[in-house]
């Protein structure tokens, strides 16, 4: 199966918009977000629920990864999110939870809805000020979190900021640090211009470059973008294979190739490389 860490380009699709919950697939996601939260009107969480349930029931494993965005467990439709999921027969490879503040409230998701048991995946959304202070802590206190992504939108408005590259550029670089420590996926907000696709491509390049491992995206036609934006080159894909057979050859013991050290990480982020060049043709 596809993991969170080499799926780069995932589409949000509103959970109260069953008709469109095909479009991922189309365009070629690598994984689909049925959003039960912010991109839901209150009025509308009861039946988005419903819809998202009724569509994985005997939906089959799927090489694009099924992730549900459920609301804060704080709140009543986080709290029907979590009852009606846990009893539902369905498949899904992830959870994810937003506006993360403590490992507490990861450690009751993952007990209550027996994640881990379930093999689902626990992914959070950084977007608070509290949030991102307590970071490094959550990821250290939960082995079972595959992965954060930076909610820039809800991070502006609660600390006070414009949503521009320099005034989220800390907190960016506090997200990639934080999914170091873990060896966890990082995953950047969507470009919410998306006639602009100049500034999806910019901000590619800089993500990229800082160390995120992958963007969200609000809109079918950003998908291919951001898989372009996230393929490795030629000579990266070539370097990796090499790297990976010979460390395979050498029954994974520590090795060489062309005078620089091959060992377990160098090996798994060769890995990494071949699996992202595969899920993003
Ligand atoms: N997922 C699936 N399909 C989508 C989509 C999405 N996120 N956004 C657009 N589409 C579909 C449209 O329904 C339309 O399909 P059709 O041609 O079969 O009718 C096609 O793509 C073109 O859409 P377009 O007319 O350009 O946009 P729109 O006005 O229909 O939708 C938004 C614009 C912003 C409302 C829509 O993109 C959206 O809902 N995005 C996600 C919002 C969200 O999840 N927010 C929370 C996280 S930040
Ligand atoms: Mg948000």
């Amino acid at each position: 199966m596809n993991h969170i860490l080499t799926s780069p380009a995932i589409l949000f699709t509103p959970g109260n918009k069953a008709k469109h919950f095909q479009k991922a697939e189309e365009v070629g996601a690598n994984g689909i977000i049925l959003d039960l939260e912010d991109g839901v009107s209150q009025e509308e969480k009861n039946k988005a629920r419903d819809n998202v349930i009724k569509y994985l029931i005997g939906l089959k494993k799927r090489a694009l990864l099924t992730i549900i965005r459920i609301n804060q467990i704080t709140t009543e439709a986080g709290l029907k999110d979590v009852l009606a999921l846990r009893n539902s027969e369905i498949h899904y490879d992830v959870l994810l939870y937003p506006k993360v503040e403590s490992s507490e409230e990861l450690f009751i998701l993952n007990s209550v809805m027996q994640l881990e048991q379930r093999h689902i995946s626990l992914v959070a959304l950084v977007e608070t000020g509290r949030g991102l202070s307590q970071l490094a802590g959550i990821v250290s206190a939960c082995p079972f979190l595959k992965g954060i992504i930076f909610g820039a939108a809800d991070y502006a408005v609660n600390v006070g900021c414009d949503i521009s590259w320099d005034t989220l550029l800390l907190s960016r670089q506090q997200i990639v640090q934080a999914a170091a420590i873990a060896q966890i996926a990082a995953i950047d907000c969507p470009c919410f211009d998306f006639e602009n696709d100049d500034i999806l491509k910019n901000e590619l390049l800089n993500i990229k470059a800082m160390g995120f491992t992958g963007k969200l995206a609000i809109h079918p036609k950003q998908i291919p973008i951001i898989k372009q934006g996230f393929r490795p080159s030629e000579e990266e894909l070539k370097e990796a294979e090499v790297i990976s057979k010979t460390y395979e050859k050498a029954g994974g013991k520590a090795c060489q190739y062309q005078g620089k050290m091959i060992d377990l990480p160098i090996y798994k982020k060769s890995q990494h490389i071949i699996a992202r060049a595969k899920n993003t043709k």
